[in-house]
């Protein structure tokens, strides 16, 4: 018996990159035993359903959730994002959404705003003061936009409010090799039910089933969920190929064969 992963392809381009980010992970020999879920735009349309109470309940009982995009112009705007994914993000305790980019990671809050009380701020200073050997510097969220445009390596880790980290972190993605490299991780540290992770980019309806979606964000997302679980060969191993690949031109299907080739 292998791992139980929740797959939600999702929206626009997410089933065509969840499709290879699986495949490399069965390259690499990580035994997934993997549910699929049918939600998403196309699913509300047919039924109304976005999550579904026992769905979610199922969810909880995975070791992790693979998600490609949510978002579909036939939806109204925020029903599908507010109801299946930030639904999952709150209900499933996932708090820390972590987003590494070359030279740097943001550390994105994802459950709550900047907005309650100062509380974030506070927590951020009283953290630092037990971790005097980490420098800290505080800037606006402005600022923190010109410094990722002209000098992004000043940056080791950004930690930053769940908005703010929306913003930045298609930002960060742009200024460090494109959007469509960037994966991310939705983690509930504690471990308490499963983390879910998925690439960085949404559903562009535009190019959806055109075979011109970059894989490599949801193939890294995936080597995300492989550390998480434990298997840190695996996922060195799938990143590795990311890295070698990434300079190619191809679709989406070449580029998932070429580092499911690779490994
Ligand atoms: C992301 C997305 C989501 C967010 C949307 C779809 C709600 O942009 O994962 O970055 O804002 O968190
Ligand atoms: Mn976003």
């Amino acid at each position: 018996m292998g791992y139980k992963i929740g797959v939600i392809g999702g929206d626009g381009i997410g089933p065509e990159v969840i499709a290879e980010a699986l495949k490399v992970v069965r390259a690499v020999g990580v035994d997934l035993d993997t549910v699929d879920y049918d939600l998403g735009g196309t699913r509300w349309l047919r039924d109304g359903a976005v999550l579904p109470d026992d769905v979610l309940e199922d969810l909880r009982g995975l070791d992790a959730i693979l998600l490609g995009a949510v978002g579909d112009p036939r939806v109204p705007p925020g029903l599908i994002e507010r109801g299946l994914l930030l639904r999952m993000r709150f209900a499933l305790d996932l708090y820390v959404n972590l987003r590494p980019f070359d030279g740097f990671s943001v550390v994105r809050e994802n459950t709550e705003g900047s907005y309650a009380g100062g509380l974030w701020q506070r927590t951020f200073d009283e953290v630092a003061a037990e971790h005097p050997e980490i420098t800290t510097a505080y800037c606006h969220v402005d600022a923190a936009c010109i410094h990722l445009v002209e000098d992004p390596a000043r940056f080791d880790v950004i930690v930053t409010d769940n908005l703010f980290g929306d913003i930045l972190t298609d930002l960060a993605g742009a200024v460090s090799g494109g959007i469509g490299l960037a994966a991310s991780a939705n983690l509930n540290p504690e471990r308490t039910g499963p983390s879910l992770f998925e690439p960085v980019h949404g559903s562009a309806p535009d190019i959806a089933g055109t075979g011109r979606a970059n894989p490599l964000a949801a193939i890294r997302s995936a080597a995300m969920m492989l550390e998480f679980l434990g298997e840190a060969s695996a996922a060195t191993r799938v990143a590795e190929a990311c890295t070698v690949v990434s300079g190619r031109a191809g679709t989406t299907v070449e580029i998932g064969d070429a580092v499911a080739e690779r490994i």
